[in-house]
């Protein structure tokens, strides 16, 4: 069994595997490939979790944990960078374990992607329908409270699940069966729906800084990092560390464009591009927002779901630009959704080629040419998951399964550099040794700042993975059958 564990896939084999059968349709440009990423990180972390890091953690210090958020993110891009271009082959960062550290070390990386991604659709279509909800509202259309909110919460204090009395999140619940439905229908049609999204939802973030700029009042701003109240994470250096932590899930899917690596066109370069411009232009757009909120409200305001809506509702001269904010929040979080299920259903598509996951689940669609079944597989668990549990619980899981796949990504590049040296690398990490260890050294430490219920969560889905390889996967591998 060690020796199946440790065995890496040859990156010939890889290439050699992706030009047979089961072609993906190979339709994206570098500059859909940057929507896609844009698609995929403007969303529920910039919307809806910015308000409750600004109040609990960092307070105006908010746009330092997104720079250091931002840094760790630039760091882990520029490893996926490599391996995307060198391996442009669907999977992502399970191919590049698969081929550099073994199959041991990719199945739990294939694993925590699924937390990233499966449950990443789950996070966001809460957050899509807290916004969409309130939308109703203002429309005169009342959804009961019983049926657009989870029916269990985190404790505050024991950090234990309890009931809330509400049913189940129905809007969060449809909006997921929806998203399924066109990322079933086919790639292409998904990239145009998404770039359209990408459009609006940047445009709105532009028009709330550029009016909300005039109402900034410099004092909310003071202290800038204010004092740490005695316990980690609370204010003070510790609270920036912390809301990093639970921010770094606005930064989440910028490194699913690289699960769309076999539907570009010119992989080798646009991959590179892709992630690194998606990357940029996020990073600058949330520094600012974050400076504008935070003086535009007191942080201790902030603790509440909508905390960009809330800035604008506090002046009446920009209440019309808050059903615009709403609008655009509903339509960026529905294109991460899109963006998170595509890349959902290649992880698998990609794990069952392998043999580590029953075989249906990469099946491709004879017509649409999409992995269909995965498509299938990830709207029904993400609606299940979505409709039961609330936005703060299931994002700090997705990012503490996303951070672990960040770090293994950073070793990852280097392992590779030292062992297969000559393989041809259009797209290098700049500093190899720097920025792969400083990369998995912030991400390690924003995996720290996530709290104790958090890890238990990812030492129960680990658990969980390691019976399923050692059932299912390990027999029926294809490094184990020789095949
Ligand atoms: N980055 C994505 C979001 O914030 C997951 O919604």
């Amino acid at each position: 069994m060690a020796s199946q564990l440790t065995a890496t896939k040859s990156i010939d084999e890889l290439h050699a595997q992706e030009a047979s059968g089961n072609e993906l349709r190979r339709a994206l440009t570098a500059t859909q490939l940057t929507l896609l990423g844009i698609g995929g990180v403007i969303g529920t972390g910039i919307f809806v979790l910015t308000g409750v890091a600004a109040a609990q953690n960092a307070g105006p210090a908010l746009a330092l944990s997104f720079i250091f958020a931002g840094i760790g993110c630039t760091l882990a891009g520029l490893c996926y960078a490599e391996f995307a271009a060198m391996i442009p082959v669907s999977g992502s960062a399970y191919s590049y374990s698969y081929a550099t550290l073994g199959e041991g070390i990719a199945w739990f990386i294939g694993w925590n992607l699924i937390l990233e991604y499966l449950f990443a659709v789950a996070t966001v279509s809460v957050g899509w329908s807290g916004y969409a909800v309130s939308l109703l509202d203002q429309l005169h259309i009342h959804i009961p409270a019983a049926l657009s909110h989870a029916p269990f919460d985190q404790d505050k204090v024991t950090e234990h699940m309890v009931r809330t009395g509400a049913i189940i999140n129905v809007p969060a619940m449809l909006i997921v069966a929806a998203i399924a439905t066109i990322c079933y229908i086919g790639i292409k049609q998904s990239a145009t729906f998404n770039s359209w999204i990408v459009a609006i939802k940047v445009t709105v973030i532009i028009l709330f800084i550029l009016f909300g700029v005039s109402f900034i009042n410099t004092a909310n701003w003071h202290p800038f990092i204010p004092p740490n109240t005695g316990r980690f994470g609370e204010f003070g250096p510790s609270g920036v560390l912390a809301a990093a932590g639970v921010i770094f899930f606005a930064y989440i899917g910028f490194d699913a464009i690289s699960t769309a690596a076999q539907e570009a066109k010119n992989p080798q370069r646009d991959m590179p591009i892709g992630i690194l411009a998606s990357l940029v232009i996020c990073t600058v757009l949330y520094v600012v927002v974050a400076t504008v909120l935070t003086g535009m409200v007191s942080y201790k305001e902030l603790n509440v779901a909508a905390p960009v809506a809330l800035a604008l509702d506090k002046y009446p001269a920009l209440h019309w630009l808050g059903i615009f904010i709403k609008l655009g929040a509903v339509a960026g979080m529905t294109s991460v959704m899109l963006v998170m299920t595509i890349a959902q259903a290649r992880i698998f598509f990609a794990m069952a080629r392998d043999g580590l996951l029953p075989k249906f689940f990469g099946r491709v669609h004879p017509k649409f040419r999409t992995p269909s079944t995965g498509t299938v597989i990830t709207g029904a668990s993400a609606a299940i998951i979505g409709g039961l549990f609330p936005v703060g619980v299931l994002g700090h899981l997705v990012s503490i399964g996303t951070l672990a796949a960040f770090v293994t990504v950073c070793i990852g590049v280097l392992v590779l550099r030292r062992t297969r040296p000559d393989l041809p690398r259009p797209f290098r990490t700049p500093l190899p040794w720097f920025t792969c260890l400083a990369g998995a050294a912030v991400c390690g430490l924003m995996m720290i700042s996530l709290g104790a219920a958090t890890w238990w969560r990812l030492v129960i889905w680990t658990v969980l993975g390691i019976a399923v390889y050692a059932f299912y996967g390990y027999k029926h591998s294809h490094l184990h059958r020789g095949s």
